[in-house]
């Protein structure tokens, strides 16, 4: 990661390769909405293939699910979403600016810390509504814009999406965008363990959008009201879940390291007894160092039983499961490792940025993605435009086994860089001499070397480098 990375680069790297674009740009744009492009789709991919590889077909315990998105609103009753998902929103008499109430007063004591003052604020999320509207009033906390301190009361905004089912819009068929993909996991426990015949313990994993009318999203893709998740739903036995959040607190941390996010860059928070929300055991979010500072990237938590037994009470289903070695039953405690594919995407696209001053004194700017990360694996360029033909076969045949390029235009150098700037950890340059001798010269990405390879060995040597 370059050390002054701000996110202006990042975001006008995506632009301008084709990673993320604005949403519905050419409306003037939705606010905070993005779509990803011919590379970031790749990226994202790749991504969530690595996660489903290793926490789904790695992991003995653990199944896939796909649930629906629209779920019968009880669902959202029972987890406590429509009661309570909310946040305490803010209004700036002076300038008309929303805000986040208890982002306003974490902001203003980062700022205090940053100064040397020392905090004594124990946690603002146990704060009620009241305390937090005295502490800003009290300590004077100006509005992030306008900078004078005049806010109204504290409005608790909820942040589901709603919807309507079929033709008639009253409350009778209202319904919801899921804001997070573990409800489907929770209603759906009884049937993957019966048509799995799984015993405890046992992982349900999904991929999937969610959807939170956030009140200030932000900093590209980090904080989007549309944005997707990966999650696991792990159900064991009460005694063993604080072993399960251990393995799975180090595996999620593993597993990031493994992708290729800078470790330097990461860092575990455990969150503190006051920060604990009531039923949960223990919390730990796995932070990255995001240009805008330190933010969460991934929380895993040990919910103990409060989910199933909720559903449990909403839907009348029996939830329990009893032990077929020792007979006891019991509501299975959840350890849950919760990420955003989004927010995962960004700390690699940061992670990953480099510029590298040159020996000629120029400066070439590389995406150092790991290779089977990486959105394009291996780029095919010709030398000339006569070995056109040959060259564009030898991609034809790269591509049925890796994701790869084809590039004729400008000069070598300038495809060179054109591949380290979209992190393309191969080029395959096919030369006059290849037509004669059977080889191609391989490029490597990050020490530049270049290597002659038979190209009948070639498949099978960009895999080992690849994936070995
Ligand atoms: N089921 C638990 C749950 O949803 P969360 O902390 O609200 O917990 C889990 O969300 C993860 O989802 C976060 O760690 C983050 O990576 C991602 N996430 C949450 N809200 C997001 C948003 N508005 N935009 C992008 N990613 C988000």
């Amino acid at each position: 990661m370059k050390d002054d990375l701000n996110m202006t680069e990042i975001i006008s790297l995506c632009k301008n390769r084709g990673f993320i674009f604005a949403g519905s740009e050419i409306y003037g744009g939705l606010s905070n909405s993005w779509d990803y492009g011919p590379l970031g789709v790749e990226l994202k991919n790749n991504l969530k293939n690595a996660w489903w590889e290793r926490f789904v077909q790695q992991e003995p315990h653990n199944v896939g699910l796909d649930s629906a998105i629209i779920m019968n609103p009880r669902v959202w009753e029972a987890s406590g979403h429509i009661s309570g998902f909310s946040d305490p929103l803010i209004d700036c008499r002076n300038c008309h600016t929303r805000h986040r109430a208890d982002k306003l007063i974490e902001e203003w004591l980062h700022n205090r810390e940053l100064a040397g003052i020392k905090n004594e604020v124990g946690s603002v999320e146990a704060m009620s509504q009241t305390e937090m509207e005295n502490f800003i009033k009290e300590n004077k906390i100006p509005c992030p814009d306008c900078k004078h301190c005049d806010f109204t009361p504290i409005r608790k905004f909820n942040l589901m999406f709603k919807t309507f089912i079929g033709v008639t819009e009253d409350n009778t068929n209202t319904v919801y965008l899921r804001p997070e993909t573990a409800g489907g996991i929770f209603v759906n426990f009884k049937n993957v363990q019966r048509a799995t015949r799984s015993k405890l313990p046992m992982g349900i994993c999904q991929i999937g959008k969610a959807f939170r009318n956030e009140i200030t999203p932000g900093n590209f893709i980090f904080r989007t009201r549309e944005f997707e998740q990966m999650e696991m739903e792990f159900f064991c036995e009460p005694k063993s879940a604080p072993e399960w959040h251990k393995y799975y607190r180090q595996a999620c941390f593993d597993f990031l390291v493994d992708i290729g996010i800078e470790q330097d860059a990461l860092r575990f928070r455990d969150h503190s007894p006051e920060e604990l929300v009531f039923y949960s055991a223990a919390t730990t979010d796995i932070e990255f160092k995001y240009p805008f500072g330190w933010g969460e990237l991934w929380g895993i938590a040990n919910r103990t039983n409060y989910d199933l037994s909720r559903h449990a009470e909403f839907s009348g289903e029996d939830l329990s499961y009893t032990d077929p070695y020792t007979n006891e039953t019991y509501i299975p405690y959840v350890v849950e490792p919760s990420v955003g594919v989004d927010r995962m995407l960004l700390a690699t696209l940061c992670s990953a940025y480099r510029v590298e001053k040159l020996d000629d004194g120029d400066e070439r700017v590389v995406m150092g993605f790991k290779p089977k990360i990486a959105p394009i694996k291996v780029a095919v360029l010709p030398l000339s435009k006569k070995l056109e033909e040959l060259a564009f076969n030898l991609y034809k045949d790269l591509n049925k086994h890796f994701r790869c390029e084809y590039d004729t235009t400008g000069s070598i150098g300038k495809r060179y860089r054109r591949q380290d700037e979209i992190g393309t950890p191969y080029c395959v340059t096919f030369d006059f001499d290849s037509a004669v001798d059977g080889c191609v010269t391989v490029r490597d990405r990050d020490t530049m070397v270049q290597e002659r390879v038979k190209i009948a060995e070639l498949k099978d040597y960009l895999h080992d480098k690849i994936y070995g």
